[in-house]
């Protein structure tokens, strides 16, 4: 391959049939796109030409060795962006660096402890409700409690506030339509449709200005509360007290941090839970290898707590393993700021690459049997390490790595070792579950499921 070649082109003959095929699934298109080699340009309509890396070592070149070539300048983040603004997950350059700065305390180990207790206590409210369920043989959603509960400990960890119970039912229902409607802008790249009246339009319009409503109301709450409460240590606390040093941070990028963590911090996390009781459901192996370790780990059945955390190492293989078969970030985009060689192919300024998890944790190159549920792949000598760096990169990389990995682990470890050490659940329906990818990846028709008490 010469130096200046252009990468290898996945298109259809007919016009709009690949973008047809885009709008109903991004992620198998991409799949597809996988045959034809390691840096793939997918032909999708005018606008819309992003080129698929699939070789880690390539991802590792885009997020962490020639980083400063790539810029968040795509029509994915333009379009998070309309929704919020310039939060630390849309924002560049200067502000982002400032925005990081603000909020990395919240994520430091002394942090982090302090959420542990939120964490057990949410876990511990959702495990009474699936012992009501147990009981009364009602069946759930699963991945709808996930929700739930990720919001709820989000909105105690980040904003001292209870978004359980009605709040988190309206909250939810605006980021679902405000998706709904993202997803549908990022796959409709015809002019003007944007501004017509349709039914995901109107709902998406509504449920952005609920949001922002929402976090407005919570600003003025602390501001109305007194300068005590404004200097308290979560987000809005240290969001307040940044804008005092720093002379006043508009009102709207305040809003626009608030609404990202409220986003980012629920809704992956809540997915990789949601992902995981589906599998267990399915792995009777898995989830009995996981039961016995939560049995010696957990005697007495309570909610796990911090201090269990180094008692529960399979319990984090299982949750590796499930966000290798569906990362809830399951691509990254980035646009090309200047001219780079990547593989051996040119990429022009103003082009923009996709970094798909999901096609890379199942790369027949790199996985052996890669559709197969083994949460040994992770054990210290597993398969996972002899791979490279970006085999697996569920929280990204680079300096834009996901800040708040650290809680996510640490959620999903104590979350679901409350919840499996009480509990199986027995799917409503067995099988592979719909994928729906959106900003995140979730099973489409959630996960119903009878609890059965163990
Ligand atoms: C399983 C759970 C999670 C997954 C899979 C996940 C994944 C990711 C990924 C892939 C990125 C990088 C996006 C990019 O490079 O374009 C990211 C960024 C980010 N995540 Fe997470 N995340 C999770 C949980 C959380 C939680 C719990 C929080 C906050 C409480 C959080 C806050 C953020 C923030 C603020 C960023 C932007 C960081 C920056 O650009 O500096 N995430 N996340």
């Amino acid at each position: 391959v010469s130096a200046s070649a252009a990468p290898p082109v996945y298109s259809r003959r007919l016009p709009f049939a690949l973008l047809l095929e885009y709008r109903r699934s991004m992620l198998r298109v991409i799949e597809r796109a996988r045959d034809l080699g390691d840096v793939v340009e997918l032909r999708v309509s005018a606008g819309l030409n992003p080129i698929c890396v699939f070789d880690p070592k390539l991802v590792e070149q885009v997020l962490v060795t020639r980083a400063t070539r790539y810029g968040k300048n795509t029509p994915g983040y333009q379009r998070l962006s309309d929704l919020l603004g310039q939060g630390l997950l849309t924002s560049q350059g200067e502000l982002w660096r400032r925005q990081r700065r603000i909020a990395q305390p919240l994520f430091k180990k002394s942090s982090l402890r302090g959420f542990g207790a939120i964490i057990s206590e949410e876990a511990e409210a959702m495990a009474a409700r699936w012992a009501a369920s147990a009981e009364s043989g009602e069946p759930r959603d699963a991945a709808h409690d996930m929700g739930e509960l990720a919001l709820a400990v989000v909105g105690r960890a980040l904003f001292s506030s209870d978004m359980s119970g009605p709040t988190s039912a309206a909250l939810s229902q605006a980021l679902e339509d405000a998706l709904a409607h993202y997803i549908s802008r990022l796959t409709t790249p015809l002019p003007g449709w944007q501004h017509l009246p349709t039914r995901v339009n109107r709902r998406g319009w509504r449920a952005a200005r609920y949001l922002r409503t929402f976090v407005a109301d919570l600003i003025a709450a602390r501001r109305a509360a007194g300068a005590d409460q404004a200097a308290g240590s979560d987000l809005l606390g240290l969001l307040m007290k940044a804008s005092d040093a720093e002379g006043g941070i508009p009102d709207e990028l305040i809003q626009d941090e608030c609404l990202t963590m409220l986003l980012a911090g629920h809704e992956t996390t809540a997915n990789a839970l949601a992902w995981t009781l589906h599998l267990l459901a399915r792995h009777p192996a898995a989830r009995e290898r996981l039961e016995a370790e939560l049995d010696a780990a957990l005697p007495e059945a309570r909610a796990a707590t911090l201090d269990d955390m180094d008692a529960l190492p399979f319990t984090w293989q299982v949750l590796q393993e499930s966000m290798r078969l569906y990362p809830p970030a399951w691509v990254i985009a980035r646009s090309v700021e200047e001219h780079d060689e990547l593989g051996g192919y040119s990429l022009r300024p103003g082009s923009f690459v996709l970094l798909c998890q999901h096609a890379i944790h199942r790369h027949p190159e790199l996985w052996e049997e890669p559709a197969a549920f083994r949460p040994e792949r992770f054990a210290p000598e597993g398969e996972r390490a002899g791979l490279p760096r970006f085999a697996y990169f569920p929280f990204g990389g680079g300096q834009r790595l996901c800040l708040g990995e650290g809680f996510a682990r640490q959620e999903a470890v104590l979350v679901l070792a409350s919840l499996a050490r009480r509990f199986r659940l027995e799917l409503l329906e067995p099988g592979e579950p719909e994928l729906v990818a959106s900003v995140t990846l979730r099973p489409g028709a959630g996960v119903r499921a009878r609890v059965v008490a163990r």
